[in-house]
């Protein structure tokens, strides 16, 4: 069954969005047609920017398929979905000629609501020194009432009248909680009223996604699976508190897109040439100096959806093995090459060092890695600008063989590596390589 899986192998931002825009475009299986793209869990913290001949585009909820009509893009049941940040996507991707005739929101993915936003805020507030630096979407807030069974689906919109009781009674409760942290009480009317709104723009769109799902599985088509943030964030195995409400990997996908477990037959895992992060939770190689320094102004290292600066260090292959453990790659594209093209030295994290001194070469439980020292390894840098190269040959043989040791050392073949932002910026990898 041609489903592929399309996720975050590190900290998020790995370069998800434009891998999705570049195999929609140009196929995903074989050069073949992609006739869905499915977001599987998140919400609009996410930030997927895609560079194509419309413009350059940050996506937080619309599958970053779009771009390709007539490909069908999927808001799954394992997102939450906020409507107004959605209708103002729609209307910026609308603006520019796109049609959204091929865009679907299932009806089983969670809402969130104005106050789920403010929630986040209140929360983040009273966690203080030791907030997680979420990205204030209202994520965590709206993935609680989904698991506590107060959350209201995208399906209640199109009968909100007939489920206000239960809004009502899920409003009063949470305004006795906002009012005790100090926050704007909600307005049951005021909301009301802005469901009617979304309602009216969204109701197209709004559809259960399983017979849509199943029929392209029945006719043999190609799904890629769009996963948001990255396996260290993720809600069971990342760094806990340190992550998302929900989970990134690929077997999620599964259940965020309405899939048989037997479904996907190809992961690929997008890892940046190095790390980032935004946000708080461990980093083991971290750079507090400037050479992270330099990372961040090359590659630009500022969050897609909260411009925050992202943290940034040298790659982490420990971390990447683990998101291999997880996710089963069966191959893996390499972005942000390009950005190493000017430093002499380029360090690869082999293994970490605990307090005692001894030496380990696999993950511990993620949240213990405050305490972990990265053992390094060193390649020499290839000083010179990859943006031009096109094929693999094109690439120098320093950036060739640091391509190499990552396969090496994550033992997954690398399909692609990327030299820039662009769809022909990604370069297929030789056979052999
Ligand atoms: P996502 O959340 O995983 O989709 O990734 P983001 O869009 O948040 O972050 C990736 C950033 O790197 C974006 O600004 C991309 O335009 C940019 N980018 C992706 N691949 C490359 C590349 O190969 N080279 C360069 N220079 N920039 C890239
Ligand atoms: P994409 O899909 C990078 C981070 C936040 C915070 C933690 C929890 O663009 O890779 P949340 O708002 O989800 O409750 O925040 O996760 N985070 C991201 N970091 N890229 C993202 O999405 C992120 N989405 C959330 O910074 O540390
Ligand atoms: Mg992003």
């Amino acid at each position: 069954m041609p489903v592929i899986a399309v996720v975050g192998a590190q900290w998020g931002d790995e370069g998800k969005g434009r891998v999705v825009d570049y195999l929609t475009a140009t196929g995903g299986r074989d050069g073949g047609p992609v006739d869905m793209v499915i977001r599987y869990q998140g919400g609009d913290n996410a930030g997927h920017t895609v560079v194509n001949a419309l413009g350059e585009f940050r996506l937080h909820l619309v599958p970053s398929g779009i771009f390709s009509p007539p490909t069908r893009c999927v808001i799954g049941t394992g997102c939450v979905v906020n409507p107004e940040t959605l209708i103002e996507e729609m209307d910026s991707l609308s603006a520019v000629g796109l049609s959204l005739d091929n865009l679907y929101i299932s009806s089983r993915a969670h809402l969130t609501l104005p106050h789920h936003r403010q929630l986040d805020g209140l929360e983040e507030r009273i966690r203080g020194g030791k907030a997680l630096g979420t990205t204030q979407k209202g994520i965590g807030p709206t993935y609680s009432d989904k698991a506590a069974r107060w959350g209201l689906r995208v399906g209640d919109l199109l009968r909100i009248e007939q489920v206000r009781d239960r809004l009502a009674n899920h409003i009063a409760c949470k305004n006795q909680l906002i009012q005790a942290w100090g926050g704007d009480p909600v307005d049951l009317e005021a909301l009301l009223e802005q469901c009617v709104r979304w309602r009216q723009r969204l109701a197209p769109h709004i559809v259960d996604t399983l017979p849509l799902t199943h029929a392209a599985l029945q006719a043999d088509h190609t799904i890629l699976l769009e996963g948001q943030l990255g396996v260290m964030r993720d809600l069971d195995w990342g760094a806990y508190p340190y992550v998302t409400s929900s989970n990134p990997l690929a077997s999620y996908g599964l259940v965020g897109a309405g899939l048989p477990a037997r479904a996907i037959d190809r992961v690929i895992g997008v890892v940046k040439a190095y790390v980032t992060a935004v946000g708080a939770g461990p980093l083991p190689t971290e750079l507090h100096d400037e050479v992270g320094e330099a990372l961040r102004c090359i590659g630009q290292e500022y969050g897609a959806t909260t411009g925050r600066p992202r943290r940034c260090g040298w790659l982490d292959a420990v971390a990447l093995e683990y998101a291999h453990w997880l996710n089963g790659f069966t191959e893996l594209v390499i972005t942000k090459l390009d950005v190493l093209d000017r430093f002499a030295e380029i360090k690869i994290c082999v293994g970490y060092r605990l307090p005692s001194g001894e030496e380990i070469a696999h993950m511990p439980d993620p949240a213990t890695l405050d305490e972990v020292t990265p053992i390094y390894e060193t390649w020499l840098g290839w000083c010179c600008d990859t943006s031009g190269a096109r094929s693999w040959e094109d690439l120098p043989l320093a950036a060739r063989r640091y391509v190499q040791r990552i396969q090496e050392l994550v033992g997954v073949p690398v399909r692609w590596v990327s030299v820039g932002k662009e769809r022909e910026a990604i370069i297929p990898v030789g056979v052999g390589a």
